[in-house]
């Protein structure tokens, strides 16, 4: 069986895929470009994306009819044309259940940085404007006994609201398609409103995913409805927020700040004056990147990987 993996990802993976398949493995640190993309893919029977990897009708037009499986080393999937590759007979695998820890601990790390000035204030250390100890200076939100809305309560958003629920004391609200009996047991929380969440959370952090729902669901409508006192943390998509929107609403005081693990595009354009604002903090994508994590979704995508080769049903499997 030939194999593409799009890129370096841990031995805990990899070997289990080279000690049975003909595997090619991208070899530089920066994903290879479009073109790349495809002309090690074609011929192949299985491919292990990731998440910067578009996959689509071209993709698999230009792959072949022999390609079985597409693995991506994620949880999200948003990169690939599910509903293209389950028209085709195309098996689509993610890695589900082993980043969610690693990832809300980057959220609640996220909420205390933007809440608390971390970016001005090692700013200010780094560019020696540090003079003295100011009364007035780096003045950030307290976190105890506040408001947290979770925006899409699944394993992370569950996982922040314990951390921030029993940690520090903060009531939980949170949007989700269903009613979640055992989340409001745990947490005391209840399930409100979009609206009423922006309203009355003082931090709220995304763990919804992206789809044409939820593109840009925070822009300028949503920010105003968010207090001036808020901090908002994105470790889901960049494309749920609206970049812009975001930098207007940092810039005038609409909200206090922000703290974000993604952006739209990654990285974040070069001249993006969001790079410069003081009150957002951001980070390159690192909610997974723990050891463990990191070799957990490396055995789950191998092992999606080797089984949609083998026609057998993917441990962890996506539809449209
Ligand atoms: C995912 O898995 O979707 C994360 O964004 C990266 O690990």
């Amino acid at each position: 069986m030939k194999v593409f993996v799009t890129r370096q990802i841990p031995a805990a993976g990899l070997d289990r895929i080279r000690n049975v398949c003909d595997c090619e493995v991208w070899p530089d640190r920066l994903p290879p470009s479009r073109d790349q993309l495809l002309e090690k893919s074609a011929g192949c029977d299985g491919v292990l994306s990731l998440l910067s990897d578009r996959i689509d009708a071209e993709f698999f037009d230009h792959v072949g009819p022999q390609l079985k499986v597409v693995s991506n080393f994620a949880v999200g999937y948003n990169n690939i044309d599910v509903a293209e590759a389950d028209r085709r007979g195309i098996a689509v695998g993610n890695t589900p259940g082993v980043l969610t820890d690693a990832t809300a601990d980057i959220a609640v790390g996220l909420l205390l940085a933007a809440a608390r000035c971390f970016r001005e204030g090692i700013d200010n250390v780094t560019h020696e404007q540090w003079k003295t100890w100011e009364p007035m200076g780096f003045i950030g939100q307290d976190l105890v006994g506040k408001t947290i809305g979770i925006v899409g309560m699944g394993r992370i958003g569950a996982a922040v609201a314990r951390r921030l629920h029993f940690g520090w004391g903060m009531s939980v609200l949170y949007t989700a398609r269903s009613e979640k009996p055992e989340i409001d047991d745990q947490f005391n929380a209840r399930r409100v409103e979009f609206s009423t969440l922006l309203a009355e959370s003082d931090f709220v952090s995304i763990h919804t995913d992206l789809n044409p729902q939820t593109e840009k669901l925070f822009g300028d409508e949503t920010f105003a409805q968010m207090k001036p006192t808020s901090v908002l943390v994105n470790t889901a998509r960049g494309g749920i927020v609206d970049q812009q929107a975001l930098h207007r609403a940092l810039q005038a005081g609409t909200i206090f700040a922000a703290g974000l693990d993604v952006t739209e595009p990654e990285p974040l354009a070069a001249d993006s004056p969001l790079r410069s604002m003081g009150n957002c903090v951001i980070l390159p994508h690192i909610g997974s990147g723990t050891v463990a994590s990191r070799d957990a979704m490396a055995t789950i995508a191998a092992d999606n990987l080797l089984a949609g080769l083998n026609g057998q049903p993917l441990p962890h499997r996506v539809a449209a």
